[in-house]
């Protein structure tokens, strides 16, 4: 991070490794709860990485045993509410802003790694990354209707997105907690893995996106979320708009390197892995 970025944050914490940044939410004495300093630092922290050049992929994941035990219900809720509505409305939207509106359209790839407690609000960050990982032994749960809320700051959205009608109604209602293979079952996550494989695991996966095409990688994630809503004819026309820009904004000229390498030069078969990118 920058002088200035770094030296700001207290609550996040940033290392990056041969292009992989490690994003760790690090409140581990408050489980991680998100309070409105530490979504101020997210915010911050997801614009700086976005722009830098020495960062390929992000990793976000919490320090101690949990990933996130959610909005921190005495800093995000009752302190914030003791300031009135007009503080109120800030401090939620620098949460969602974060949470949901950067990550679902961020430029660069971002997992989830999800190694403990993820509760409530975690939940939105967690759907808002485009994979997740999590360990076995991770501990889950939309737990709002435990103290008499519904699961608001879009986790009921960010729910509907990735789980089905009758799992997301059965754990909205109920408050139970599940596990990361209970997780990985309904599609909140990728994968689970034991917890002591779930780094290497998760590094393997953002070590093999840092070998793709960058600029394809950015288009294709985008896209795929932005057509999900759409009809089928306009999707038709929003991807072939998407596609042409992608490959005339590409610096690396992927798509003719990997053409002229499958026909010209026949060393490679696209279906079983990727060009040279250095050819
Ligand atoms: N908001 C505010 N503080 C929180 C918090 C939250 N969401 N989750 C944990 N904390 C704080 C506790 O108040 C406690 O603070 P203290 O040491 O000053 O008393 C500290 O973190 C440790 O919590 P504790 O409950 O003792 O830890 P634990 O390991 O026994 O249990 C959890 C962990 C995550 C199961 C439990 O803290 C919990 O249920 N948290 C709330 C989860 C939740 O419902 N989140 C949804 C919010 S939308």
């Amino acid at each position: 991070m920058s002088d200035t970025v770094e030296t700001q944050l207290t609550v996040v914490d940033v290392k990056i490794d041969d292009r992989l940044a490690w994003v760790t939410l690090n409140r581990p004495e408050k489980r991680n709860a998100m309070s409105p300093t530490l979504n101020r630092e997210m915010g911050a922290v997801l614009d700086e990485l976005e722009l830098r050049d020495d960062v390929g992929v992000i990793v976000l994941t919490g320090a101690g045993e949990s990933f996130s035990a959610g909005m921190d219900l005495k800093e995000y809720f009752r302190e914030t509410e003791k300031q009135g509505a007009l503080q109120v409305a800030k401090v939620r939207k620098e949460a969602t802003d974060w949470m949901w509106r950067r990550l679902l359209h961020y430029p660069k790839p971002t997992i989830a790694m999800v190694n403990g407690w993820c509760f409530g609000g975690a939940f939105t960050p967690l759907v808002g990354c485009d994979l997740a990982f999590a360990a076995d032994e991770a501990t889950f749960g939309l737990s709002e209707i435990n103290w008499g809320i519904i699961p608001a700051g879009n986790v009921t959205r960010a729910v509907a997105e990735v789980m089905n009608h009758r799992d997301s109604l059965y754990y909205i209602m109920t408050g139970e907690p599940f596990d990361g293979r209970k997780a990985a079952e309904m599609g909140l996550v990728n994968r689970s893995v034991p917890a002591a494989e779930l780094r290497a695991h998760t590094e393997a996966v953002a070590r093999t996106l840092l070998d793709k095409n960058p600029t394809v990688l950015r288009f294709a994630k985008n896209a795929y979320k932005y057509v999900k809503t759409m009809d089928w004819d306009t999707a038709e026309v929003v991807l072939g708009t998407m596609a042409a820009t992608s490959a005339s904004s590409d610096p690396e000229r992927g798509r003719q390197k990997g053409m002229s390498q499958f026909l010209d030069e026949k060393s490679y078969r696209p279906g079983l892995g990727g060009y040279r990118r250095d050819a």
